[in-house]
């Protein structure tokens, strides 16, 4: 029987085995994980995250054949194939800060799996890292490894989207593992091939050398994230000239060239992985001395928090340029639907502008704990562009933040909702019914374009759309940056 473990018990590393688990059910797989309480949650009746059709995967082959343990160097010592799924958030401090991965988890799991190693592994890079990652592994390994112990390490970035994880995994585009163009490195990647295999067609399995398959993870991410901020460059020109970003987006993406699919403009894209892993992107670019590369991406992220402020400034504005002591309903904090995880979403950025501005802020997300959103807006922000840690916000500021139950409750006595998240239940609202519980004049900015803007209008709302023409009112309104 293969036997593989897993460090890291995330949002990667939980849902990739389980579906690896309930695929190959002669295969035992074991998620270990430094936090007892991550642990203790995969194996309660409440997971940690939400994810759709998550639980019945992990109901399906917890205790069969997938184990969840903080026993994480017995498990090592016992596996085959070792996948490290460990977080690598962007350097806060020191050389790199603002742009670097921070590989020191990833770096204390190689250490580790070398120590406590007693026969020979195949080690599988799942985080996502900098390209020539695996060379730095591979001199850990084989520096602190046993003798006679052999490691093969093997780039297998993971493509799974939040929110549609286990369709994602289930029927991925493509599986990419990258290898050394050894003996040994071929029989590694042929050893995880057959893993997918169970359930991946072979077309769909592609081999590369170790770089370009780390390298290629970085370019999806970068690629990915362009084409939201360039549809939402492409908003903010529409709002000026009559044009309707939606009819743009679908014009353009009917070039089969181009595509149709995330095209859609928003309040800006959020997520742990875009933002992360495009600075990494640019913080390669310059180390390789490629300073044009590396500014022609650090663009998209440009646009991206010029998106989420544009989208602040225009509720100020059209509320005759103050919200303060007004309150504002936000509906939806997490950074998509589908999901609880906020990390930078840009609910974060726009809420702390209002607050800024002395709103009070009621926030409603289905799948966002209170205790989330207080840490979230407590935290002080972290300029990437300067490589500082902004002022947190003022105690009087949080103060003035509020997390209601349902939609209605939010809205109640606002002046404005701002929706922030594309919740399918936003779509359906009675918003007679809220319109009827609100300050007048009443405003609608849909940071998602979900919302029927027709229909609201009809009600009585005035209804800002991210990219669409705007009402007479917002006309007379304009944003001055
Ligand atoms: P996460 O923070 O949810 O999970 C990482 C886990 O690793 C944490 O639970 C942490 O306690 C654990 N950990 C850290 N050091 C450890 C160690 N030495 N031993 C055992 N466990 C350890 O992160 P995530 O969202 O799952 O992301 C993991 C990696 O996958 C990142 O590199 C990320 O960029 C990449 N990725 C994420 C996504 C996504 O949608 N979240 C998608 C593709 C790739
Ligand atoms: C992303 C990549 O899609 C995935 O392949 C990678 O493995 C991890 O990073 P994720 O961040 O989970 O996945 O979600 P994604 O669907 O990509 O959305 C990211 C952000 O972009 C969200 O805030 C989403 O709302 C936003 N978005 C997406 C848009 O604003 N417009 C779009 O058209 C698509």
């Amino acid at each position: 029987m293969v036997k593989i473990c897993c460090l890291g018990a995330g949002y990667v590393g939980g849902p990739t085995m389980a579906v690896i688990a309930v695929k190959c059910p002669d295969v035992e797989v074991v998620v270990v994980d430094i936090s007892t309480a991550r642990i203790d949650a995969w194996n309660s009746d409440t997971l940690p995250i939400y994810e759709p059709g998550l639980d019945d995967v992990v109901r399906r082959c917890r205790g069969r054949n997938l184990f969840f343990s903080t026993d994480v160097e017995k498990h090592v010592d016992e596996a085959d194939i070792v996948f490290v799924s460990v977080n690598t958030p962007t350097k806060t401090r020191g050389l790199g800060a603002g742009k670097a991965a921070d590989l020191t988890y990833w770096e204390s799991a190689a250490r580790m799996i070398a120590g406590v190693a007693r026969s020979d592994k195949v080690v599988v890079e799942k985080s996502t890292v900098p390209v020539k990652t695996a060379e730095a592994i591979e001199k850990i390994l084989n520096h602190n490894g046993r003798d006679g112990v052999g490691f093969q390490i093997l780039s297998n970035p993971e493509f799974l989207a939040e929110g549609t994880a286990i369709q994602d995994l289930f029927s991925p585009d493509r599986v990419l593992i990258g290898g050394r163009e050894t003996p040994g490195g071929r029989r590694a990647v042929q050893a995880l091939k057959d893993v997918y295999a169970r359930w991946v067609p072979e077309e769909r399995i592609l081999t590369t050398n170790l770089w370009s398959a780390e390298l290629s993870k970085l370019a999806a991410n970068a690629f990915l994230a362009q084409r939201i901020s360039s549809v939402n460059a492409m908003s903010a020109l529409c709002e000026a000239t009559g044009a309707d970003v939606a009819e743009v987006a679908y014009a353009v993406g009917k070039d089969s060239r181009i595509g149709a699919k995330f095209l859609n403009a928003s309040v800006g894209f959020g997520g742990s992985c875009f933002q992360k892993d495009i600075l990494n992107l640019v913080y390669i670019c310059e180390c390789n001395g490629l300073p044009e590369v590396a500014n022609y991406w650090k663009q998209v992220i440009k646009i991206n928090d010029y998106q989420k402020s544009r989208f602040v400034n225009r509720v100020v504005s059209s509320m005759f340029n103050t919200v303060a002591g007004k309150k504002i309903a936000v509906l939806g904090f997490a950074f998509k639907k589908d999901t609880g995880d906020t990390r930078e979403t840009p609910a974060i950025d726009v809420c702390k502008g209002l607050l800024g501005d002395k709103a009070k802020v009621s926030i409603y997300d289905p799948q966002v704990t209170e205790d989330q959103i207080q840490r979230d807006l407590s935290m002080s922000k972290f300029d990437w562009d300067h490589p500082v840690h902004l002022q947190p916000m003022s105690p009087t500021a949080i103060k003035q933040v509020f997390v209601a139950w349902d939609a209605y409750e939010a809205a109640k006595d606002a002046h404005g909702i701002c929706i922030l998240t594309e919740w399918d239940e936003f779509k359906n609202l009675d918003y007679a019914r809220i319109y009827g519980s609100m300050q007048k004049p009443a405003f609608v900015f849909d940071g998602r374009n979900v919302v029927d803007s027709e229909k609201l209008r009809e009600i009585g709302f005035i209804v800002y759309s991210i990219g669409k023409p705007l009402d007479a009112w917002l006309k007379d309104m304009p944003v001055v940056a």
